[in-house]
């Protein structure tokens, strides 16, 4: 059997996070699917995913405000994700976002305020409005999103640069890129990363995924689903947790109870068979 991970990651300054989280990306959409969704994310956080990733992106704001909804009450029990636009991410702008985001999530505080993608602010800018955030009570801590190997040697070499707490990047078994260089480098300096898409979304991606045949015999032989095998996969390693999005309460409890399947070290082989990481290094895959 390969070694459990723990259920948890240790964040250099203590916070603990699950393994697995909750996605957002798409929820508030739809108002027929409001109540699901909230009941969905309510579950997720009972289930002990309780960190919940959104961003001001998110149908502009609308992804936030029904977290806002779905944490009332629940609130002090949950991570809480957001991300900034890379042009609001400095100065007066960012300090913008941050209380924007904060409002509609009807909280005074985000656990962690990620750099949604690099634009053209430069970083030090970045670094330097995050750092302010922190000092100032609004973010407990800051972190990037779709960061490669060379913008995160960029990031630390900047004065405070050295606290980002997560890379928060695209990881599923059909994109395994980071494996050769980024998530080596991250795990050497102590940040995990945060794979989002860790179902690889919908579509004939996921279609060549799920329907392999390696996945589909090693979910047969737990039990399990192709997804909950996908999910359970993403997060194998020590550094890395997982949000997958999921709308429904079935969804959610299935990739809960995926979170405690442990593959052997025999079914990773023979993934690495179906789907093997690059021997070289590929340009970040980003959505
Ligand atoms: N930083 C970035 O640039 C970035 C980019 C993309 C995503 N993200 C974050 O990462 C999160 C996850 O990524 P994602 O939303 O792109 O894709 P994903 O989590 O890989 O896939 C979401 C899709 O899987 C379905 N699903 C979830 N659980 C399922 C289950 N047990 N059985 C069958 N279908 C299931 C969902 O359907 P239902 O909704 O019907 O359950 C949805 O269609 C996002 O929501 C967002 O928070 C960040």
């Amino acid at each position: 059997m390969s070694k459990p991970v723990s259920d948890k990651i240790l964040l250099p300054d203590g916070a603990m996070l699950p393994r697995l989280g909750l996605g957002t990306w798409f929820m508030g959409e739809h108002a027929a699917n409001r109540a699901e969704e909230i009941a969905a994310l309510r579950l997720g956080v009972e289930l002990g995913m309780n960190l919940i990733d959104t961003a001001e992106m998110y149908g502009e704001g609308r992804s936030e405000e029904l977290v806002g909804e779905a944490v009332k009450g629940i609130r002090d029990d949950v991570f809480l994700v957001s991300k900034v636009y890379p042009h609001n991410a400095a100065g007066a702008g960012l300090i913008r976002s941050c209380e924007a985001s904060l409002k509609r999530l009807g909280t005074d505080h985000l656990d962690l305020y990620l750099l949604h993608w690099r634009g053209t602010i430069p970083l030090e800018e970045t670094v330097e409005g995050m750092e302010a955030l922190v000092a100032s009570g609004k973010i407990a801590r800051w972190g990037v999103s779709n960061f490669d190997t060379p913008d995160m040697q960029e990031l630390l070499r900047i004065p405070g640069g050295n606290h980002c707490a997560v890379n928060q990047v695209l990881y599923h078994l059909g994109s395994r890129g980071i494996e050769h260089e980024l998530l080596p480098w991250l795990s050497g300096h102590k940040i995990p990363v945060m794979a989002y898409s860790p179902l690889a979304q919908a579509g004939t991606l996921r279609k060549g995924l799920t329907e392999n045949e390696t996945v589909q015999r090693i979910a047969r032989g737990h039990g399990a689903t192709p997804l909950q095998i996908l999910l359970a996969w993403s997060i194998r390693e020590a550094d890395v947790l997982a949000i997958p999005k999921a709308g429904t309460r079935q969804h959610v409890e299935e990739n809960a109870a995926a979170g405690k399947l442990v593959l052997t070290s025999d079914e990773l082989w023979q993934l690495d068979d179906a789907f093997p990481q690059p021997s070289w290094k590929v340009p970040l895959d980003m959505i």
